[in-house]
């Protein structure tokens, strides 16, 4: 729920996403990239070489290859089934409730050369997608935005195969009580309503039908990307003539700082999971 007690709709995400396609591409990341980085160290500030390293490690606990049929789940701008399909010529998916999003992705693709890769818009909540579908199901920082998360686990569980695998990372809420500056810098910024802490996201994937087979609870991870990624925008900040652009970036910035407040706090957090659907794995 929001400072002014409103909770976010699907609809109030998506336009969200919409809206602020251009913004973020012109400080955040040119090709679209939108989650968490897995940094090499505290000196590390490469937020691109972080992000493709998350990525990197999702696919490797998964254990993703050349024979996977891969769903990404709120894929934003197909980032992520783009590098799959590059590196492992496996067969992608992506999903993702922004037309915007999805049109800069189903672009990037026409510039590939050959990637069996669909994207669709849609939400997870209704997927369209048969039944047991997929080996894997991946996502990156994008389910803690479904205001029905209890719906999201049992569409990604129906449309996995059995023994299929659902790996991916989220944002946390790691405690029930969050003050209004973390609400309105953290929660309220990319419309979100609220989430699960380490454990409870947990128990909640055990009530959708999931083994756990992999928790990573990775708070350092998520505090340097806002630090990094808040100087990136002060810098962008300067050079941009445009006005509103300025403003915003600005203001981002000034969340960064709240953020990395909120995540010390216990307000926020960053987690990657590995999950299995019970049943013998079919190629
Ligand atoms: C923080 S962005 C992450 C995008 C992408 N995973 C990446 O790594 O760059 C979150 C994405 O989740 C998408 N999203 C939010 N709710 C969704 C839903 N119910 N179904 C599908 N996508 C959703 C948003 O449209 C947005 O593109």
């Amino acid at each position: 729920m929001s400072t002014t007690g409103h909770v976010y709709t699907e609809r109030d995400v998506s336009d969200f996403f919409d809206q602020t396609l251009q913004t973020y591409l012109s400080f955040w990341d040119g090709d679209g990239v939108l989650h968490t980085g897995y940094f090499a160290g505290d000196a590390d500030d490469d937020y691109r070489a972080a992000a493709e390293r998350t990525s990197d490690i999702l696919a490797a606990d998964a254990g993703i290859d050349g024979s996977s049929f891969v769903l990404d789940v709120g894929c934003g701008c197909g980032n992520f089934p783009i590098h799959l399909a590059r590196r492992f010529g496996c067969r992608c998916g992506g999903l993702d409730l922004s037309a915007e999003r999805i049109r800069f992705a189903r672009e990037a693709l026409t510039a590939e050369n050959g990637l069996d890769i669909e994207f669709r818009q849609g939400s997870v909540t209704r997927m369209p997608y048969e039944t047991g579908t997929f080996s894997h199901v991946v996502s990156q920082d994008a389910l803690c935005l479904v205001p029905d998360k209890p719906r999201s686990h049992l569409e990604i569980h129906r449309v996995l195969r059995p023994g299929g695998v659902f790996a991916f990372s989220d944002f946390l809420q790691p405690k029930k009580e969050i003050g209004e500056r973390a609400r309105k810098h953290v929660y309220d910024r990319v419309r979100w309503n609220g989430g699960y802490s380490f454990v409870g996201y947990q128990a909640a994937l055990e009530e959708a039908g999931f083994e756990i087979l992999l928790a990573r609870n990775l708070e350092s991870h998520i505090r340097q990307t806002y630090r990094v990624l808040g100087r990136i925008a002060r810098e962008r900040a300067e050079a941009t003539p445009d006005a509103s652009a300025r403003d915003w970036m600005l203001a981002f910035s000034e969340s960064c700082a709240e953020i990395q407040i909120a995540i010390d706090d216990g307000e926020f957090g960053w987690g990657m999971f590995v999950t299995r659907k019970p049943g013998n794995a079919t190629p």
